[in-house]
């Protein structure tokens, strides 16, 4: 059977954040191709919380926000990058604004109307722009009512894509992206998309662990596709743990706001006493990776499943008017939080690391772009501030398509082979695949987590081999589907994080290891080179 073809100009890997203002900001007259694994909002930005962070205020600035990423970062910020994107912040804003987004406002005492700012963790300001306790949706949603006016861009949802197509995989020379092979859910063939660029916007790999504030669409697609291809990545094992997502059996991936500590809640053990204080002098809002790190001490300390995060000593209409979605959610599983404590834990929440891209989000290979989460650009050092990371999207893929506009364009006439089904059959054993997804987020979460060791990395490191050679046959053997596609990312990025949290021999940010718990002198990331470099 001949595999289904379509041309653009510009294939866009992703709907949310980042691959919804890269098709926005390219002008009409460009073909575009937007695919998502699920419908067009399934992803991270259509879940975040707590906004989005800019200079807004008129005592803040743009040296307070970029000094405060950088001592996030906790070493290992690009300077330039901080700067390039904390300087478009605004811009962001004042276009999300035009588009309708509807942040919230609060009313000044001279009577005029400003917007509401929070505050989160590391921010030495109120910054935080946000839509109550809800902004990525309202950002999300906006966006996508957008598209009815860009005719130009077809959007594809439930199409998975399997592998980047560049010149070097068809023999010929250059190594240009032009194009990818495409998984259509609905008819389960795979088909081929050639594109003059292709943007990779697929989020993060937090899936790769078994507790994850993240939706399943989160499986580190598009930097294993990209590393396959031939890109570098960087800094793979600083994974963010977010401190505070909701305990409870029948609550699953729901996160608690860091915003909720902007506004005064307080971290609390089982016996109600507060203990932040003791790990940084901000206390609760100190950058997350300290205080998930205090929390999992803690939870080790006194051998319980969860602490309690605590708001309930502030008005019950302030906490149901800034916080509604959070309000709705628990009160749902029974606790009132303006009466009672939320039982948090930390979980798996954002990938620091990942496709190096330059500030016009271009990667190694000439047309192949990324944005987004799936990306390392050097903003976010061993750990991303809160809010940082949708500004981060939108100001990444406004410069990528301003570069797309400026690049010529490949040919497109290549001589593309059809995917090739005729070697392999149906599967008569999926639990290998349910089995092995299962077994990989529990050791990557009980070996890779919060707190490391040589010899659990080691351990991790092991097993990763072990099943990536099970996967790696299943896969020659057997029709892809959408879980074994995702299954064999996942093993990817498990072994780049490994990989990478083995190469660094310190503390740093994100990443702590017992056996070696001090900061090296020179801080260098961790790049690691595909094998057709080596
Ligand atoms: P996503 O929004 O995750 O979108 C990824 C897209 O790629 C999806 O459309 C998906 O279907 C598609 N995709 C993936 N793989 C494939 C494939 N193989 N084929 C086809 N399509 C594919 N950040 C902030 O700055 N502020 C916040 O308040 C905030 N709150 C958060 C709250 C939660 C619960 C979570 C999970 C994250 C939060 N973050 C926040 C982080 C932020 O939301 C994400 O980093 C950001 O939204 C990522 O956007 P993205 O466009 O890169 O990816
Ligand atoms: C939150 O609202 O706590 C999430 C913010 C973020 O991840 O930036």
């Amino acid at each position: 059977m001949n595999t289904k073809s379509h041309i653009h100009d510009v294939l866009i890997i992703g709907s949310g954040a980042a691959g919804m203002t890269t098709a926005l900001k390219l002008p009409k007259s460009y073909s575009i191709a937007m695919l998502c694994k699920q419908a067009t909002n399934e992803g991270s930005t259509y879940y975040a919380q707590g906004g989005v962070a800019a200079v807004l205020d008129e005592y803040d600035s743009i040296e307070s926000h970029i000094d405060d990423t950088l001592d996030a970062g906790a070493g290992l910020c690009q300077e330039d990058v901080v700067r390039f994107t904390v300087e478009n912040s605004t811009d962001v804003v004042n276009w999300l604004v035009e588009l309708g987004v509807d942040f919230d406002t609060e009313i000044q005492p001279d009577g005029s109307k400003e917007f509401h700012l929070t505050k989160e963790g590391g921010h030495s300001h109120r910054r935080v722009i946000h839509a109550a306790d809800a902004t990525g949706r309202e950002i999300a949603s906006k966006l996508e009512q957008r598209f009815e006016q860009h005719e130009n861009v077809e959007i594809f949802e439930h199409f998975v894509a399997v592998d980047l197509i560049t010149t070097d995989r068809i023999g010929q020379s250059g190594n240009a992206c032009i194009g990818a092979y495409v998984l259509n859910l609905k008819t389960q063939h795979v088909e081929l998309f050639r594109a003059k660029h292709v943007v990779l916007a697929t989020g993060g790999a937090s899936k790769v662990y078994l507790y994850t504030s993240n939706p399943d669409t989160a499986s580190g697609d598009g930097i294993a596709m990209a590393w396959r291809a031939g890109c570098r990545v960087a800094n793979m094992e600083f994974n963010q743990f977010h401190p505070t997502c909701l305990y409870h059996p029948e609550a699953r991936s729901f996160l608690i706001s860091e915003a909720l500590r902007g506004e005064g809640a307080y971290l609390k053990l089982p016996d109600g006493s507060r203990f932040m204080d003791k790990f940084d002098e901000r206390g609760e809002l100190a950058p997350r990776d300290i205080v998930a790190r205090a929390i999992d001490h803690e939870m080790k300390r006194l051998g319980c499943d969860f602490i309690h995060l605590d708001i309930s000593h502030k008005p019950a209409e302030f906490i149901k008017s800034h916080f509604p979605t959070i309000y709705q959610k628990c009160l749902s599983l029974g606790i009132d939080i303006t009466q009672s404590p939320i039982p948090i834990v930390p979980a798996a929440h954002y990938t620091c690391g990942g496709i190096m891209t330059d500030t016009n989000g271009r990667t190694d290979i000439p047309h192949l772009y990324a944005v987004g989460e799936s990306t390392y650009t050097g903003l976010h050092g061993a750990n991303r501030m809160a809010s940082n990371s949708l500004l981060e999207c939108m100001v990444f893929a406004t410069s990528a398509a301003a570069n797309i506009q400026n690049t010529p364009a490949t040919n497109s006439d290549w001589k593309i082979p059809d995917w090739d089904e005729s070697q392999v059959t149906d599967s008569d054993e999926d639990v290998v695949i349910s089995h092995n997804w299962e077994e990989l987020r529990r050791f990557m979460w009980d070996y890779v987590g919060i707190v490391r060791t040589s010899k659990r990395l080691q351990r991790a490191r092991r097993r990763v081999q072990l099943l990536n050679q099970e996967v790696a046959e299943y896969y020659s053997n057997y029709k892809i589907s959408s879980d074994l596609i995702e299954l064999r990312n996942l093993m990817t990025v498990a072994d780049l994080i490994i990989r990478s949290a083995i190469q660094r021999k310190e503390s740093r940010g994100l990443h702590y290891t017992l056996d070696f718990p001090d900061l090296n002198d020179d801080p260098q990331d961790t790049v690691l080179v595909p094998p057709r470099f080596g």
